[in-house]
């Protein structure tokens, strides 16, 4: 089954072909750097570069597979959640070509894409499995039955991991999205592992909350404005950590520090809690392509004698063959939409509305608790 996906719920814009879950090819272009100039993502000029790139992508696509439009047997798009005029781009592509070339659609939700990439092309992952997800608008913990049953165990109440590591590098005058900076810069340093709070762990749920961990980066820069980068660096990273100074360095370590062992507790505590039993331990979502909670997760999954499954780097962040990838799996469970298929953004809970033999699969990422504000 050859199945396109298409990606639009926040600043990348990527079109993906996969074969049977297995990847083909990706043409993805990221919009960072519109957004980087106004520090984070500004959501209408979001949707116009959507509209913008997604055509070149596409043809792309097409000639540099040698496919067609006619070898593809379903249309997959992810639906939400996501910024809401990012996504109705992708709706709006999907739907023409799939009524176009006459082509079953399914709506995909992105947070379940991104646990999938995990397992991408893996036919003996062992369920149940614990799920990590920590991106740049979601943290949550979350346990797989199987891959397309899955249940929330527990969330972040305010900040996700991602917008911890953007803010507390803006903070330190890193470019944005700084994740990537703060993990580049304090990797091989040794961390202050009493600098930053491991914030929200003196109680017993899964949720989380890093917006106090934020705050603490800001009141520690205030207090040491020295720290501050003193230029602006280019986009791509920093390319010679070495150079950086010493101090900032460690306190990028102590950051990665505070983030990763919080996650490390919680995991922990699902894996002796209601995830007890797990049968292997994934993690996807941008910041999972962040070296010491890779590490730590491996250390995590040793000490549970689990198996721990991880995304390659490239596919932990936004993409588009985690969006085809799960679209072969609901497909194959004849799980598809009709041409009705609404975009769900961001705070709303993620409807059960596939039509066709297979049974649906478990409840939406999003929990009936209201979004936090
Ligand atoms: O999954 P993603 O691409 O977008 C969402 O769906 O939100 O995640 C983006 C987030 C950003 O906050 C970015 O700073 C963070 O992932 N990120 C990292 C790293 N690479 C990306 N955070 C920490 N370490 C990294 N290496
Ligand atoms: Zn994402």
């Amino acid at each position: 089954m050859l199945c396109l996906g298409i990606e639009t719920s926040c600043d990348e814009t990527a079109v993906a072909l996969c074969r049977d879950g297995r990847p083909v090819l990706e043409k993805l272009a990221s919009q960072t750097d519109v957004h980087t100039l106004f520090g984070g993502v500004v959501p209408e000029l979001a949707s116009r570069e959507h509209l913008r790139r997604m055509g070149p992508l596409l043809r792309a696509l097409f000639a540099q597979s040698g496919l067609s439009m006619a070898d593809v047997d379903v249309v997959a798009v992810a639906r939400g959640p996501g910024l809401l005029g990012s996504l109705l781009i992708g709706l709006a592509t999907a739907k023409a070509l799939a009524l176009g070339a006459g082509k079953p659609l399914v709506g995909v939700n992105h947070l379940h894409a991104h646990l999938l990439a995990a397992v991408l092309g893996r036919d003996d992952a062992a369920y149940p499995a614990l799920g990590l997800l920590v991106s740049g608008g979601h943290t949550q913990l979350v346990r797989l039955a199987g891959p397309l049953d899955f249940t929330v165990l527990g969330r972040t109440l305010d900040d996700a991991a991602g917008e911890a590591f953007d803010k507390a590098a803006k903070s330190l005058n890193l470019p944005y999205p700084g994740g990537v900076y703060v993990d580049v810069l304090g990797a091989g340093v040794e961390a202050d592992q009493g600098l930053f709070p491991r914030p929200y762990l003196d109680n017993r749920n899964l949720d989380f909350s890093f917006s106090g961990l934020k705050t603490a980066v800001a009141n520690h820069v205030a207090a040491h404005p020295q720290l501050r980068a003193p230029v602006m660096p280019t986009q791509a990273g920093p390319a010679d950590p070495e150079s950086w100074p010493m101090e900032l360095r460690r306190v990028c370590a102590s950051i990665n520090f505070a983030i990763a062992d919080t996650l490390r507790v919680k995991v922990e505590r699902a894996l002796s809690g209601p995830a007890k039993g797990a049968a292997s331990l994934l993690a996807a979502g941008g910041v999972a392509a962040n070296s010491r909670i890779r590490d730590m997760l491996a250390g995590v999954a040793a000490r549970h004698g689990v198996p721990l499954y991880l995304p390659p780097k490239a596919l932990c962040a936004d993409n588009a063959t985690m969006i085809a990838a799960a679209g072969c799996r609901l497909a194959a469970a004849g799980l598809f939409h009709d041409l009705s298929l609404d975009a769900v953004p961001r705070g709303r809970k993620l409807p059960w509305d596939y039509h066709g033999a297979g049974r649906a699969p478990g409840p939406a990422s999003v929990d009936s608790r209201p979004e936090p504000q």
